[in-house]
């Protein structure tokens, strides 16, 4: 069995067919997905704050993306595996974005890489290509600019903004992106971008209208703890079944149910 490609994405959008895309952190997590037939699977930075611990993207490594990636990667079999780029690792140069996708193609074995930004990444995103590398873009709310941001705005708002929503998803296309996020843009943006690019949108809080949608798993799944944006339906509430699950564990523990007679050697 092979896995998805540009290719069959590219195909998707011709048909008019919608996909769907989630992150994954771990090998387990990904054979998963990967068995419920998701073609696309992100090794997002947003490991950072759902994965490892941290408040933003900000802190995450090119080391621990490569580690992450390559588990995602030996957990699966079928799902295209598109691994991010993390802050710092390719806004230096083109020459700098190129060391560190390679690194993720080589070492870890994904099959793309996504980076954040329009026209301002553009030339990496054209270096990139040139070399082999599908790239995902990354334009709206791009999460690594957080404290320039100040929080996680609605981007696109007004004319100018979605102006430059437009410009900046042409930008990632003429590069040669064979796709590109929407992150918190307002549908009817969201719905003219995909219908003005040949390249196949991918959605967060893009509304209905994308060519495809994504959503980190923990929220899709209901692992987060608290609230999750506006943006997320929760398809399952597993944070409260592990966490009754590890309950009931200590409570057989503490009372002697656990372990019975079937499971013990003799
Ligand atoms: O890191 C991530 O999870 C992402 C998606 C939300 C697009 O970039
Ligand atoms: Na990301």
């Amino acid at each position: 069995n092979r896995r998805v490609t540009v290719r069959d994405l590219a195909a998707a959008k011709q048909r008019g067919e919608k996909w769907a895309m989630l992150t994954a952190y771990d090998a387990l997590t990904a054979g998963v997905f990967d068995e419920a037939g998701i073609p696309v699977l992100l090794v997002g930075d947003s490991a950072g704050n759902c994965h490892l611990g941290y408040e933003t993207t900000v802190p995450v490594t090119m080391d621990q993306m490569v580690m992450l990636s390559a588990a995602v990667v030996r957990g699966t079999r079928r799902s295209m595996i598109v691994a991010d780029l993390p802050f710092g690792s390719y806004q230096e140069s083109p020459a700098q974005a190129m060391h560190n996708a390679a690194r993720l193609m080589k070492d870890a074995g994904v099959g793309a890489v996504k980076l954040e930004g329009g026209e301002r990444s553009a030339r990496s995103i054209e270096l990139l290509v040139e070399a082999g590398i599908p790239v995902m873009a990354h334009i709206g709310l791009t999460p690594q600019s957080v404290h320039a941001f100040g929080g996680y705005p609605v981007q696109g708002r007004g004319d100018e903004a979605a102006h430059q929503l437009l410009r900046d998803a042409k930008a990632v296309q003429q590069a040669g992106a064979f796709a590109v996020v929407l992150e918190a843009v307002p549908a009817e943006l969201a719905a003219q971008v995909t219908e003005q690019l040949a390249i196949p949108t991918v959605g967060i809080g893009g509304g209905p209208d994308t060519d495809a949608q994504v959503l980190v798993w923990t929220d899709m799944a209901g692992m987060t703890a608290g609230r999750v944006p506006k943006f997320v339906k929760q398809y399952a509430n597993l944070r409260a079944v592990l966490g009754d699950a590890a309950r009931e564990f200590a409570e057989d523990v503490r009372g002697g149910a656990f372990p019975a007679e079937e499971h013990s050697f003799h």
